[in-house]
């Protein structure tokens, strides 16, 4: 079971590191300005797109370092599998690029949802803000590599609970202005 956890976290950790980083560059001092959302305000039937919460800072610079992560960790797959699990997927620039598009797609998929619910930026969806991104970077990803369901299964259920932690840990850091 180990084995399957691991090689899910070596899959998963680009799009991990592409939500994170879209939250995460708000503090980079020459991008603070640039709060451009996603939906450049836009609404439909009433109500915005994505709102202000999905940026166009977030979504670029969250997937260029999901594509750097990839990249790096292609260069350590040897490592990874010796060391991690023997089912580590090949890890790649172009995978870690679809991993990252795919996690900030489905969040954005996710706060057009929230939205037509009328939840306000930042109020809670159970679930849906936790998996949102896991389901949009397995269906990028896809594409280019092959998976079973049992390790979408894995990474569904490994992640509810790191997500949570990291947020909490982003909304102490002041980074986020709710703990989920
Ligand atoms: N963020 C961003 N651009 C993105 C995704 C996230 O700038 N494409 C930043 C925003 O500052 C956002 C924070 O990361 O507030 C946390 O993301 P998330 O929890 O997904 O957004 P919420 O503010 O909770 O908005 P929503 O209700 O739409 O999920
Ligand atoms: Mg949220």
């Amino acid at each position: 079971m180990w084995e399957t956890i691991l090689a899910v976290l070596w899959f998963i950790l680009p799009a991990y590191i592409a939500n994170s980083a879209a939250v995460d560059v708000a503090g980079v001092p020459g991008l603070k300005k640039w709060t451009t959302p996603v939906d450049f305000g836009k609404t439909w039937r009433g109500k915005r797109l994505f709102g202000d919460g999905k940026t166009w800072r977030g979504l670029v610079c969250g997937v260029i370092a999901a594509a750097i992560a990839g990249y790096v960790q292609g260069e350590y797959q040897g490592w990874a599998v010796e060391n991690i699990s023997h089912t580590a997927i090949q890890q790649s620039l172009t995978l870690g690029f679809l991993l990252g598009l795919g996690a900030l797609s489905g969040d954005m998929a996710a706060s057009f949802v929230k939205r037509r619910m009328n939840l306000e930026r930042g109020q809670i969806a159970p679930l849906l803000d936790q998996l949102d991104f896991i389901l949009g970077a397995f269906l990028f990803a896809s594409v280019h590599v092959r998976m079973d369901a049992g390790f979408l299964v894995a990474a569904c259920l490994v992640t509810v609970p790191i997500h949570l932690f990291g947020n909490w840990v982003a909304y102490t850091l002041k980074l986020k202005s709710s703990p989920w």
